[in-house]
């Protein structure tokens, strides 16, 4: 691909946007940018710093300060760094989603990391999944895939990421927080998750993630 272009990957989570998205970025050389890293590692942030996301500590302003970047190296690997700190594997822990919803939920930390992740695809050609990327950070995507699972088959996903990490969840509780999060993600006042028109719906219920890379490799083929 000689210009630059700009793939939005949205959808639930669970639904296999980041595993996906960063698959299709190592084959096509695309730059995967994964936009809910950055929610989570504000979120890790605050609770490190004040112990809680509620009241003022969700509308610090410090947030241009504490340097987040994000790396991505062709062989599929991201990684969230806060200043020199390597965050990747602590923003994964289930207490991060408990609290992600209020920080997320937040007008000025959106506008934040909108634009932190308009300067991170500046230069190159991306690829970035989240819940509003091809509504709210990128409009005019060149091309914008809304993921979807059932809630049951995310649960079932995110549980076995858990256990790939270490990590022993209790399945009820991962079911519940996908529960809990699709309803804050959904009725969230800015930002929300919603497909935009123009998106092409996937419905990943029952297709093996090889399959939901290269139809995905197709549409890029077919509209780009
Ligand atoms: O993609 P993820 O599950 O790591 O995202 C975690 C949360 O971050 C998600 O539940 C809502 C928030 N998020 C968001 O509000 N907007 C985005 N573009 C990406 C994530």
């Amino acid at each position: 691909m000689n210009r630059k272009i700009v793939i939005a990957v949205d959808g639930p989570a669970g639904s296999g946007k980041s595993s996906i998205s960063r698959v299709v970025a190592a084959k096509k050389d695309l730059k995967y940018i994964d936009s809910g890293a950055v929610y989570r590692a504000i979120t890790w942030h605050v609770l490190d710093s004040y112990g809680s996301v509620d009241g003022d500590a969700a509308h610090h302003n410090d947030l241009g300060n504490i340097g987040i970047t994000q790396e991505f190296s062709p062989d599929g690997q991201v990684k969230t760094f806060i200043g020199n700190r390597d965050v990747s594997m602590l923003i994964r822990d289930e207490k991060i989603a408990a609290n992600i919803g209020t920080i997320a939920d937040s007008r000025e930390i959106r506008n934040f990391v909108n634009t932190l992740l308009r300067g991170w695809a500046d230069k190159d050609s991306v690829i970035m999944d989240g819940r509003d990327v091809g509504t709210v950070i990128f409009p005019t995507a060149d091309l914008k895939i809304y993921l979807d699972a059932s809630a049951d088959i995310r649960a079932l996903r995110r549980i076995k990421e858990y256990r790939e990490l270490g990590k022993n969840v209790d399945e009820n509780s991962v079911k519940k927080q996908i529960i809990q999060r699709d309803s804050e993600d959904t009725s969230r006042k800015f930002g929300a998750l919603i497909k935009a028109e123009d998106a092409i719906y996937l419905d990943t219920t029952t297709l093996t993630k090889d399959e939901v890379i290269d139809r995905i490799i197709e549409l890029i083929t077919i509209k780009i």
